[in-house]
């Protein structure tokens, strides 16, 4: 299986130049301005030309939930939205808690062989918030712990936690909420949860991910802990860093414009790892219910993007480094980078394309999202994986 990308603009996260990209048995094996290889071609003619997206924090819903959305439904949207990898959260039915679950998950996402997926495990057994003992029969293809949905409330159970992650060298994602006090105020609810987590880290030194971080007084807690050389990364979502003053239901909440700006500096000042998607599809009824979410892989990049590049804040070269080098690098996996001997996995994008969007034409489940009819710029053409198109949104391939 041979392609050869020609007349791309080609970006990752410290290169960028006009040329062409060669890819045999799914790695990428030359790029540069001018190649010749006698295979399948794409002619990019100017389209930029970026590594395929990489989610650390995504919600399928598979098992248990499977109208909001599934494995197929959910490796759609992630190519629709230039993404070949996510990584899922264990807030399933069950919860994903076993090897059990997890091999569920992964078979069923090799058959479908759409996307790559790493299946995250909980911290405390079926969310209950004290039992740690499942994570010692965990195999080798689990990286990530996490109760996200929820905070794990006991400071000593995620003190242990952090142990056990330690020794066993995984990485626990955080979901910083305070339930006692989420009531009075969701933000000191994060920012307690956040300051503990950071603490129980300068006590552990053990990895650990702060998802969805929102806050003004998080991301600062965040940064004076990787100033003092601490084991932490962070991610931000697209909403988190583009809305304020929004009632939409999503957990944490929309914030303040001073907190959106102080996620922005924080970013520009290389701070924050990775974008999150938080991708968490609902359906029509459990909105109407209260339930928090948006469906996000479709519209990540666009928003990102026009908010973060044509907002004028920070390069293309540095949102590449945030949705795809440095997360690949969290997840340990040989994507994300133009690079020799890395996995062929690319996104065709039209940046001059401006659209609206609308949710109906979302192919995930869930149409849940604040951003509906609004404009965007940066639409994406194709998605690329292991050098074999996923999604085709209107490129031509040349078979010769
Ligand atoms: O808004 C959210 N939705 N936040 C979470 O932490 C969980 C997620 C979900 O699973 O729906
Ligand atoms: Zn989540």
């Amino acid at each position: 299986m041979k392609l050869l990308l020609k007349g791309a603009k080609v970006i990752d996260y410290n290169k960028e130049f006009k040329g062409d990209i060669y890819i045999e048995d799914g790695k990428i094996l030359d790029f540069g301005p001018d190649l010749n290889y006698d295979c399948e071609i794409i002619n990019c003619n100017g389209l930029v030309v970026m590594p395929s997206f990489i989610d650390l924090h995504t919600h399928f819903r598979d098992p248990g939930f499977t109208y909001k959305e599934d494995l197929y439904t959910g490796s759609k949207a992630a190519l629709k939205g230039g993404y070949t990898f996510v990584n899922l959260m264990a807030n399933t039915n069950p919860i994903c808690s076993s090897m059990e679950v997890v091999n569920y998950v992964l078979e069923k996402s090799k058959e479908l062989d759409l996307i790559d997926i790493h299946q995250t495990v909980s911290i405390t057994k079926d969310f209950d918030g004290k039992t740690l003992e499942h994570i010692d029969s965990l195999g080798k293809e689990v990286k990530f712990l996490s109760d996200d949905g929820k905070g794990v409330q006991e400071s000593v159970v995620m003190y242990r936690a952090l142990k056990k992650a330690k020794e066993k060298n995984l990485t626990i994602i955080a979901h910083e909420e305070d339930e006692g006090i989420v009531g009075v105020d969701s933000r000191l609810s994060e920012n307690i949860m956040t300051f503990r987590d950071i603490e129980l880290v300068r006590g552990t030194r053990a990895k650990l991910h702060l998802a969805h971080v929102s806050t003004k007084e998080a991301i600062e807690g965040i940064v004076k802990g990787k100033e003092e050389g601490l084991p932490i990364t962070c991610e931000v979502t697209p909403h988190h860093i583009s809305l304020y003053d929004n009632p939409y239901k999503v957990n944490p909440p929309i914030r303040k414009k001073e907190d959106v700006s102080a996620l922005i500096e924080a970013i520009k000042a290389g701070y924050v790892d990775a974008i999150g998607t938080d991708h968490a599809p609902h359906s029509v009824e459990d909105k109407k219910n209260g339930a928090c979410g948006i469906s996000g892989l479709e519209t990540a990049f666009s928003i990102s993007y026009t908010t973060l590049v044509r907002g004028g804040h920070i390069s293309l070269n540095k949102l590449s480094e945030i949705m795809s080098a440095n997360p690949g690098e969290i997840a340990d996996i040989n994507k994300g980078r133009i690079e020799v001997g890395y996995d062929g996995d690319l996104v065709l994008l039209d940046l001059n394309k401006e659209f609206k969007i609308d949710s109906e034409n979302f192919v995930s489940k869930g149409k849940n999202t604040p951003f509906n009819g609004e404009k965007y710029w940066g639409e994406i053409i194709a998605t690329i994986k292991s050098g074999k198109v996923k999604y085709n949104g209107g490129i031509e391939v040349d078979y010769r």
